[in-house]
C-alpha cells in the first residue's frame, strides 16, 4: 500500500507500540506513583479483537513493527491470544517485558515469530532489585532471561540509570557481556507523572562515557552503527559477545528519527512519549466509524521535538509532567 504516516517534519511513522494492560506485577519507583494509579475500568480497555483490528488499520497505513508494552504486558489474561492474532499481521512482532512471566509464553512467542524481546532489569543485586520493584523476583527473573538465551532470542535488558542507586553497577552490567550475548541498553531516567524525577538522579551519556574511561582503554570501546530509526547509542567492548547502549533521551532527544506512535490499553492515541494531546480511537472504532481521519489528524498535530517542550530546562517543570501520564499507563 502507498499509504504512509507521515507527519508535518517527513517523518514516517512505522513503528506501532501498543500497550496491552495497565497493571504490573511489579511497582518500580521509576514508572508509578507509590500511591498507585487509577486504573482505567476494563470495559474501557481494548479487546484482543479490538487490539487486532485496530493493529490491522495501522498496518495497512504501512506501520512494519509492532511493540507490546504495559503495564506489563504479559500479565494481560488473554496475552496469548493478542500475540497470536498479531503475529499473523505479516510484520515485526516483539515486546517489552519486566521478564517475570516469559517461562510461560516461549512457545507461543516462537509460535508467533518473536525474534527478540527487551527485558527490564535495573540492578545485578538481589537486595536492590527488591528495593526498586518493591518486589523479591531477582532470581526468578534471572533464570527467565538465561531461558530466553537458551531459546536464541534476542535479547536487550533495559536499564533505568538512576544516580546513587545503580550507577555503581554500570562497570557490572558491561561486564556480564563478555561472556554473555546480551545488549545492555542504559536509559535515562525521564520525568513522568508521579515518579519522583529530579536532574540530580539523571546519569547521563557523557557521565557514561567518562566513567567507562577508568576501566576500559579507548581503543577497546567500540561505537557500533546504529539501525536508521534507533533510540540506543551502541556500543561493544572489544572481544566482549554482547554489547551495550545508552538511550539518551534527555541529554540527546532522538526526535528528528522519531517512527514511534503508541496506542494506549484504553485506546487512545499518543504520537509523543512527551505529549497530552491524545485521540481517542476506540471510542469512534466502537461506534463503527473509520479511524483512519482521526490517526491523520493526531499525527498531523506531532510537535517536533518532544512533545513540543521549548527547551531541556523544561524537564525541570513538574506541572508539564503532571499534565501527562505515569509511564505505567504510557508503556515506554
Ligand atoms: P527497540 O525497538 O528494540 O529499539 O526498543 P525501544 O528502545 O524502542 O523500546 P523499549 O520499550 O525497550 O524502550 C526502551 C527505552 O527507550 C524506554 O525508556 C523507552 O521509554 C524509551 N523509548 C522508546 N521509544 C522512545 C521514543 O520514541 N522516545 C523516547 N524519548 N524514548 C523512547
Ligand atoms: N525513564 C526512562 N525509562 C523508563 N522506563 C520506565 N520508566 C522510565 C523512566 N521514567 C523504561 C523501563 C522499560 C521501558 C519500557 O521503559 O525500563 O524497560
Ligand atoms: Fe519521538 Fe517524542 Fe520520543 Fe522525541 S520524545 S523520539 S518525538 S516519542
Amino acid at each position: 500500500s502507498m499509504l504512509k504516516i507521515e507527519d508535518l517534519h517527513g517523518r514516517v511513522h512505522d513503528y506501532l507500540r501498543i500497550s496491552i494492560t495497565e497493571t504490573c506485577n511489579l511497582r518500580c519507583t521509576y514508572c508509578m506513583p507509590a500511591e498507585g494509579i487509577n486504573l482505567t475500568p476494563k470495559a474501557h480497555i481494548m479487546t484482543a479483537n479490538e487490539i487486532e483490528e485496530i493493529a490491522k488499520t495501522f498496518v495497512s497505513l504501512g506501520v512494519k513493527k509492532i511493540r507490546l508494552t504495559g503495564g506489563e504486558p504479559l500479565v494481560r489474561k488473554d496475552a496469548k491470544d493478542i500475540i497470536e492474532r498479531l503475529g499473523k499481521l505479516g510484520v515485526e512482532l516483539t515486546l517489552t517485558t519486566n521478564g517475570l512471566l516469559v517461562h510461560e509464553y516461549i512457545d507461543t512467542f516462537k509460535a508467533a515469530g518473536i525474534k527478540s524481546l527487551n527485558v527490564s532489569l535495573d540492578t545485578l543485586q538481589k537486595d536492590k532489585y527488591l528495593q526498586i520493584t518493591r518486589r523479591d523476583y531477582f532470581h526468578a527473573l534471572w533464570k527467565n532471561i538465561e531461558l530466553l538465551l537458551h531459546h536464541k532470542f534476542i535479547v536487550k535488558i533495559n536499564v533505568v540509570l538512576i544516580k546513587g542507586f545503580n550507577d555503581c553497577e554500570i562497570i557490572d552490567f558491561i561486564n556480564i557481556t563478555k561472556e554473555l550475548n546480551i545488549q545492555i541498553r542504559f536509559i535515562e531516567f525521564m520525568p513522568f507523572n508521579g515518579n519522583q524525577w529530579d536532574q540530580f538522579k539523571l546519569v547521563t551519556y557523557a557521565e557514561i562515557l567518562e566513567l567507562l574511561s577508568h576501566s576500559f582503554k579507548p581503543e577497546n570501546i567500540l561505537r557500533i552503527k546504529d539501525k536508521p530509526n534507533d533510540t540506543a547509542k551502541n556500543h561493544q567492548i572489544k572481544s566482549f559477545k554482547g554489547s551495550f547502549s545508552v538511550i539518551s533521551s534527555v541529554t540527546n532527544p532522538f526526535c528528528s528519527t522519531c517512527n514511534r506512535i503508541r496506542l494506549t490499553a484504553d485506546g487512545k492515541l499518543k504520537n509523543c512519549l512527551f505529549s497530552n494531546s491524545e485521540t481517542a480511537l476506540l471510542e469512534t472504532f466502537r461506534k463503527g466509524e473509520s479511524i483512519l481521519p482521526l490517526i491523520q489528524k493526531n499525527i498531523a498535530s506531532k510537535f517536533p521535538v518532544r512533545g513540543g517542550m521549548k527547551s531541556d530546562a523544561e524537564f525541570q517543570n513538574p506541572e508539564l509532567f503532571s499534565k501527562n501520564r505515569s509511564m505505567i499507563k504510557i508503556g515506554g
